[in-house]
């Protein structure tokens, strides 16, 4: 439903937030790249300004999701992990975290948390039927509120291991904000077993990387590209597990040993995302 001072409501008659259908938002954005239908006019011209700057953002775009299913079979599958606490989510689409984890594990629980109260709308209607994972709308910058969340509390056992997902996200925060310390909060309140999975832009010295950062800030004010060293920064101190950080297309968790690309062989759009797993081992 569209109201007519453009804002739209979705939900049900329990919960209706209004959506601001006249600026770009980064879930919807990334909706348009991926070829979604949950996006608006605005949005779709913030996607156009990323096919401008990076004309395969879109595949970029389904290349961190499937990482993003790379990274949830190996929890499931190698780590045991059952439980996981997906930071910015986004909006729902091919593949989910826990379709991605329930069909290894069919009693493996997620809890979705994002900031745009669009994805609680769409991801109700996902989930209507499934216990085992819920979503909420709240924002990692105050990660007190998600900790203190009674669904979170519900769904997932902190007495446990958990896997927290901060997967396509640190790039929307400059490091003046310190990102990592917020991450940080959340890791202190897991037990050891308990696992960290990162991806984020990577910076290193290539043109199409810095074209995604320009493309960021023109389309939705945020998009950073950073170094290497400062992604591991992200990791807390923390072991990351082989083989490392890597680009996405180089990065096999489940199989670290097996053949990989040369880097150099990689099309540049495919060196623009690099994801990492590390274990909170005390
Ligand atoms: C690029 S999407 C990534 C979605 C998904 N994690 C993936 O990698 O496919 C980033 C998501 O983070 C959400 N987000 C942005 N800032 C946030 C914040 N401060 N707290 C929680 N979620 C946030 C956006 O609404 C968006 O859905």
């Amino acid at each position: 439903m569209t109201t007519t001072d453009g804002a739209t409501s979705s939900a049900g008659p329990e919960s209706k937030p209004a959506f601001d259908i006249s600026k770009p938002t980064i879930a919807r954005v990334y909706d348009a790249l991926l070829g979604g239908k949950d996006n608006f006019e605005a949005d779709r011209a913030g996607a156009d300004i990323y096919l401008k700057y990076v004309p395969d953002a879109g595949r970029c775009a389904r290349d961190n999701r499937d990482a993003l299913v790379k990274g949830v079979s190996y929890l499931v599958r190698k780590a045991g992990i059952d439980q996981f606490l997906d930071v910015g989510s986004g909006l729902p689409t091919a593949k989910n975290t826990h379709e991605a984890a329930q069909d290894i594990n069919p009693s493996a629980k997620v809890v979705y948390v994002d900031n745009d109260p669009i994805v609680l709308a769409h991801g109700r209607a996902l989930l209507a039927t499934n216990d085992s994972t819920s979503v909420i709308t709240a924002d990692l910058r105050e990660p007190e509120s998600i900790l203190a969340d009674a669904e979170v509390r519900r769904v997932l056992d902190f007495d446990r291991p958990i896997a927290l997902m901060v997967v396509g996200l640190h790039m929307h925060f400059h490091d003046d904000e310190r990102p990592d310390e917020w991450v940080r909060t959340l890791m202190d309140a897991m037990v050891p077993g308990s696992y960290l999975f990162i991806t984020d832009f990577v910076d290193t010295g290539e043109p199409l990387q810095k074209a995604m950062e320009q493309a960021g800030l023109d389309s939705l004010n945020n998009g950073w590209i950073r170094t290497p060293e400062r992604i591991k920064e992200h990791f807390l101190g923390m072991e990351i597990l082989p083989p490392g950080i890597d680009f996405l297309a180089r990065w096999f968790p489940e199989d670290p040993e097996g053949p990989v690309p040369a880097a150099e062989d990689l099309e540049p759009y495919q060196r623009i995302l690099m994801a990492g797993i590390a274990r909170k081992d005390a």
